[in-house]
Formats: structure tokens, C-alpha cells, sequence
């Protein structure tokens, strides 16, 4: 199998009341983490690039290698453009070959939000990709990116209604109580809002934030119309645990591949259980003909 319209594997999860998993990329260890624990569950996956990593590799670098990868790969991927804050880079996008973008304008004002959401959805559309919209601000930092806990608001369903017929997004992800990064305490999610939402938007939510919450909330959640899971800090801790482990068992060892190895086996055992918390496991079959 190669790649999948980012629309057609979240519309075939919401259907199913399953989610999608949507990891982070960082370098060739954790893509290749991610790919085989998909492949070992024979789940469809989604393949995330953030701005952080492109500050640093290159959007088209971090494409072509995913693309390195993909030849023993039989389930289907989707790479996906994380939490882009320009037009012309969601373009960058769609020329390299990605599967799907998101335009995150929950820092601009609801009108300019919708208008440069609307736009790249008018392009993304009409070559048959997956377009993720924000709004409301989830809180956190990413990428540099911070949101004060005040300012992260619960996103109220006219607003994601409104926005979401004005943009024609495909997935909308919405602020309801999740944060990036690891919680100070313990996340609740807003689920009578999430019901409220899946009534009247009816469309699939994308949770981003998914590290650390409680799998039940997961779980609830994605019973209520959560059909993206969003997850990059929990890997890397894998990824890190794995890499330090090597070294402080032996501090001398200075073959790459044998930490950055050992960070690849562990970060792909937490891919593999995020996927069977996510209900993806085995919906390969489903996508095949
Ligand atoms: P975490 O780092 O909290 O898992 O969030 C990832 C995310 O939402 C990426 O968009």
C-alpha cells in the first residue's frame, strides 16, 4: 500500500468509531519507529512533520525520507503537515507530495482564520487531500509556540460550526481541555462539549495534545467523534529512555546505531501501544482495493 488521502483514512476511522494515530517525525529512527509498529499492527497511520523539525531539516528532506521508507511498507500512511502558521508553506505541502495540511490560525482573528483556511482548503481539495483546521487555542507549548492556560479557552460549538462550514475543513481540531507537552495534573477533557459537537458540527475532531491524558479519555473520547490522536512528547520520551539507557549502561558507546537503535525499539513499542489504545490495529484490510 502507499499513501492515503488524509480525508479518506479519518473519515473511515470516524465511521468506525476508531482514531487514527498521528505521530510526530523527528528523524530516520522515528519514522521508521512509527512505520514498522504500523506495520506490525497492520494499522493506518499518520505521519506528522512540525515546524520545529522543519526549522531544522527542511519540509521536502523530511518528506523524502518518510518516502526512503515506505518500500517494505504494505499499510497505508498519510503525511501530514502539522500546525502550519503560513499559506505558503502549507503549498510547499502540497507540491512535495504530502497527503494532507493543517493551517493553524487560532492566533489570528476569526475572519482572517477562516480566510487563509479556506484558501489552502480550496487547493488541498481540489487535489484530494486532508485539510485540518484550529480553532480556539489549545494550550501549551509546541515548537516554540506557547498558549497560556487562560487563553485556552474550551472552543463553544457555534464558533467550531461556523467555522468549520465557512473553511470546509475536513477535520477540525478544537480546544477541549487538552495541552501540548506533559500536564502539571491531570487533564479532563470537556465531553459534554465534545457530544455537543459531534450533534451539531459533525464532522471528526482531532485531539491534539494526546500525551499524557488518561487512556480512558482517550478511550471516551474517541466514542464521541474524536477521530485524529495527535502524540509527539510521549515518543520522544520513549525515544530518549531508549538512547539513554545504552549510554548509561556504556558511556563509551559511540556507535550511533546502537543508541539511536535501542531509542527506535522503544519508541516503537509506545507507537504500537498507542495504536491499540487508538482501536487502529488491523484496519489495514480495510483501505485494501
Ligand atoms: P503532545 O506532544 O502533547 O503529544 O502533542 C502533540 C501534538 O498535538 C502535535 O500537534
Amino acid at each position: 500500500m502507499s499513501y492515503v488521502s488524509g480525508n479518506t483514512l479519518i473519515q473511515h476511522a470516524w465511521q468506525h468509531g476508531y482514531a487514527i494515530g498521528a505521530f510526530s517525525v523527528h528523524n530516520a529512527e522515528t519514522i521508521r519507529a512509527i512505520l514498522l509498529a504500523a506495520e506490525e499492527e497492520q494499522a493506518p497511520v499518520m505521519l506528522q512533520i512540525g515546524q520545529k523539525v522543519i526549522s531544522v531539516m527542511g519540509l521536502k528532506p523530511m518528506k523524502e525520507m518518510i518516502d526512503a521508507f515506505m518500500h517494505d511498507i504494505t499499510v497505508p500512511v498519510c503525511i501530514h503537515l502539522d500546525h502550519s502558521r503560513s499559506f505558503e508553506q502549507t503549498m510547499e505541502a502540497v507540491q512535495a507530495g504530502f497527503q494532507s495540511v493543517m493551517f493553524d490560525g487560532s492566533h489570528l482573528s476569526f475572519d482572517e482564520n477562516v480566510r487563509i483556511t479556506r484558501a489552502v482548503a480550496d487547493v488541498a481539495h481540489a487535489l484530494n487531500l486532508g485539510v485540518e483546521g484550529e480553532i480556539g487555542k489549545i494550550g501549551g507549548t509546541e515548537d516554540d509556540i506557547s498558549v497560556d492556560e487562560k487563553d485556552a479557552l474550551i472552543t463553544s460549538c457555534a464558533e467550531a460550526l461556523k467555522f468549520s462550514e465557512l473553511t470546509t475543513v475536513d477535520y477540525l481540531a478544537v480546544s477541549i481541555g487538552t495541552a501540548h507537552g506533559m500536564y502539571k495534573q491531570e487533564p479532563k477533557l470537556a465531553f459534554e462539549r465534545l457530544q455537543e459537537m459531534r450533534e451539531i458540527v459533525k464532522k471528526p475532531i482531532v485531539l491534539h495534545g494526546g500525551s499524557g491524558v488518561p487512556d480512558e479519555q482517550i478511550r471516551r473520547a474517541i466514542t464521541l467523534g474524536v477521530a485524529k490522536v495527535n502524540v509527539d512528547t510521549e515518543l520522544r520520551q520513549a525515544f530518549t529512555q531508549g538512547v539513554s539507557e545504552v549510554l548509561a549502561a556504556s558511556p563509551d558507546e559511540y556507535v550511533l546505531a546502537v543508541s539511536l537503535g535501542r531509542g527506535r525499539d522503544v519508541m516503537q513499542q509506545k507507537v504500537i501501544e498507542k495504536i491499540r489504545l487508538f482501536g487502529s490495529q488491523g484496519q489495514a484490510a480495510a483501505f485494501v482495493g
